[in-house]
């Protein structure tokens, strides 16, 4: 085990993990501090000013641990806050953006369905980006708000979760949606059963990959790779841990976690 000095990762939740698999598959030398800020999710019902306090603790929480860079591994604290970290923290801070710019330069059908959470719906910083690739392309956003209870769960392929998903999914493809992009981490972990809801009529598109290749740029960049071969590690903290948490924490990420309480 490498003792690198971690980054930090963080989400109101769960959704995060969607992300920091990529992070470790596409730099797998690194260590990584997972906090989930399950105390206080959802995050998509929150105000920005709200959003925008609360994530600079969570960053504060990691950067006294001597993380090295941050990820904000949630699209809602994205829009809302990252801005604001960027003016008080001194270190990269990768964010994530919802793959609306590929959906749109590839889709034949000149439609685009978007699923996000309410608060990043009504963000400024959102609504540019919809503003920017929308015009040649017809931009539909639908908010989704069972959905990220039904992960934080690990409730993912249940009758209750594919209706959900019909619900939200199904106007889109009525639309003439041939892209649906995940404006939400924790929607990656829905991915097989809105295929199945999808049956082939459109093509699902997330941000992990993205995310790792801009993180991998900036601690280049900034001269923060780690320079060992050993592989990281993961550590996992939450502002609500439980023996609940940390099993459904452990079923989404793929293997046992300890979970430790924090903030
Ligand atoms: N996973 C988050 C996102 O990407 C937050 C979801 C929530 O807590 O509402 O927006």
């Amino acid at each position: 085990m490498s003792d690198a000095i971690p980054i930090g990762v963080f989400d109101s939740g769960v959704g995060g993990l969607s992300i920091a698999r990529c992070l470790q598959r596409e730099l797998p030398s690194e260590s990584f501090l997972y906090f989930a800020d399950q105390k206080y999710s959802p995050y998509g019902s929150k105000s920005a000013s709200w959003l925008e306090a609360r994530t600079e603790l969570v960053a504060q929480f990691l950067l006294e641990r001597g993380c090295k860079a941050l990820v904000v591994a949630c699209n809602t604290a994205t829009v809302n806050s990252i801005s604001a970290l960027r003016e008080k923290i001194e270190l990269p801070i990768v964010g994530v953006e919802p793959a609306i710019k590929p959906a749109a330069l590839h889709s034949k059908a000149g439609v685009v369905g978007v699923l996000a959470t309410a608060q990043t719906l009504r963000a400024e910083s959102f609504c540019t980006l919809l503003d920017k690739f929308s015009g040649p392309v017809k931009l539909v956003t639908q908010a989704c708000p069972e959905l990220v209870s039904l992960v934080e769960s690990a409730n993912l392929h249940s009758e209750e979760t594919i209706g959900a998903l019909r619900s939200y999914i199904e106007p889109l493809l009525d639309l003439g949606a041939d892209h649906i992009v995940l404006g939400c981490t924790h929607f990656s972990f829905l991915r097989e059963s809105m295929a199945r809801v999808i049956g082939g009529r459109a093509h699902i598109l997330d941000a992990g990959t993205p995310v790792a290749a801009e993180l991998k740029r900036q601690l280049g960049k900034f001269d923060l790779l780690n320079a060992s071969c050993a592989p990281g590690k993961i550590s996992f903290y939450s502002s609500s841990a439980s023996s609940l948490a940390a099993k459904n924490m452990s079923l989404l990420w793929g293997s046992p976690i300890e979970l430790l309480e924090a903030i």
